[in-house]
């Protein structure tokens, strides 16, 4: 076709104003289509895949078990791998506690309130009943599992002194840690779980700081929330409850090559001035709330003789995973703040990760494996244990 000279200006003008408008609604247009294929390639996996139900036919329809009622434990943990996947609100499960340890997952959470001298376990306050306790809900079904685990048959006694068993047949000596989410006054909460954790102090299922190193026990009680870290550390010679510690704080810049390796003998008078730490942890000059941060100043140090967790909230840490992905500058937070927390001895944790669409979810979750994480955090259990855990990695009480 012959264009004069006069109109192909026009002509140019226009095409780039479609070409402006129109690229980024097709690569918009493409990222959605891809999203969307993403997600569906997952509902498909959920789909098809139906794996066996996690319990014994023998319990009948799932139904939620009322509090101090005892489902048949026989064999609840045999053949079940523990995997470090942590069960996030665990209270919310259908059958709290016991689904949580049928998948093998090796964290469970449970939000506590005091109200009348006693803990509620709940979300919020208008959740919470009488009969929902953390004794209830958490300690006495925990005491009858490990009672039954470390029952020893006269006999075959050995020594009162043996190492007590954890929930876990197939690998007696995984730990189960109990997170305690302090909901309100943590100052106030903490000589209450202190109190109620009790009985599992007196049988030796605790792990437990003696002042100069940290003694892993099958229950490993976490504080979360509102927990004051000041209290945690309190007692220079013996700690039982351990601090979710701020991971953000921990970050440490990621350097190429092999994962650093934790430090051989961490030690509670650690003097080392991160500088890192206080880049990315502007002095706290308000009264905190939340996870991490309560009881807790500048100079704080957390390693294993005071934490076990170290912990942030994905969003607020790392953002978004805009169309799905995680940009380098996120990535090497990541990866900079698992480095940080490997280093003090501590099991890395992201709460808040995206949970929809699945598909994203799935991501992230990949990602944080792939970035060494300890524990993924989620509410979909059976999800989580599915995830291709690399080798399957998991860790004895000493991880
Ligand atoms: C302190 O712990 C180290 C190992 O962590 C151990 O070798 C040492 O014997 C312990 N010291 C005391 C006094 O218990
Ligand atoms: C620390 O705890 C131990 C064991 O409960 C207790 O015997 C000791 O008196 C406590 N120390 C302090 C300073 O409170």
């Amino acid at each position: 076709m012959k264009v004069d000279g006069t109109r192909r200006p026009r002509w140019g003008k226009r095409r780039w104003r479609t070409v402006a408008v129109g690229l980024p609604v097709a690569v918009v247009f493409f990222f959605g289509i891809v999203h969307i294929f993403n997600v569906s390639i997952s509902l498909i996996n959920v789909i098809k895949d139906d794996p066996k139900p996690p319990f014994p036919s023998s319990w009948g329809p799932l139904k939620q078990f009322e509090p101090g009622e005892d489902p048949d434990l026989t064999g609840l943990t045999r053949d079940v791998t523990p995997i470090h996947c942590h069960s996030h609100n665990d209270y919310w499960r259908r059958i709290p506690l016991y689904e949580a340890l049928k998948w093998g997952c090796t964290g469970v959470e449970a939000d506590v309130w005091l109200f009348d001298d006693d803990l509620f376990v709940g979300h919020s306050t208008n959740a919470l009943t009488r009969d929902r306790t953390f004794a209830s809900m958490y300690v006495e079904p925990l005491m009858r599992i490990l009672d039954r685990q470390n029952a020893i048959d006269p006999d075959f006694a050995t020594s009162e002194e043996a190492a007590k068993n954890g929930v876990y047949e197939v690998d007696p000596t995984q730990t189960l840690v109990l997170l305690v989410d302090f909901k309100n006054d943590g100052h106030a909460i903490f000589p209450f779980v202190s109190a109620q954790v009790a009985p599992f102090r007196e049988k030796g299922y605790l792990s437990y700081f003696d002042g100069n190193s940290t003694i892993p026990g099958p229950i490993t009680v976490v504080a979360t929330g509102n927990a004051p870290f000041d209290y945690v550390i309190e007692n220079a010679t013996y700690r039982d409850i351990f601090f979710d510690a701020p991971l953000d704080r921990l970050y440490q810049e990621p350097f190429d090559g092999n994962p650093p390796t934790m430090d051989p003998k961490p030690s509670a008078n650690h003097p080392t001035i991160d500088l890192e730490l206080h880049r990315h942890a502007p002095l706290r000059t308000k009264r905190e709330s939340g996870q991490g941060t309560v009881g807790t100043d500048p100079d704080s140090h957390f390693d294993l003789t005071n934490s076990y967790y170290a912990s942030v909230d994905f969003k607020k840490a790392i953002g978004w995973a805009w169309f799905g992905q995680l940009s380098e500058k996120q990535l090497k937070l990541i990866r900079g703040q698992v480095q940080g927390a490997r280093k003090a001895g501590l099991k890395a944790r992201y709460w808040g990760t995206p949970s929809w669409p699945v598909g994203l979810r799935n991501r992230v979750w990949d990602v944080l494996i792939e970035e060494g994480v300890d524990y993924l955090n989620g509410d979909d259990l059976r999800a989580m244990t599915k995830l291709d855990w690399g080798l399957r990695r998991h860790w004895g009480w000493l991880g």
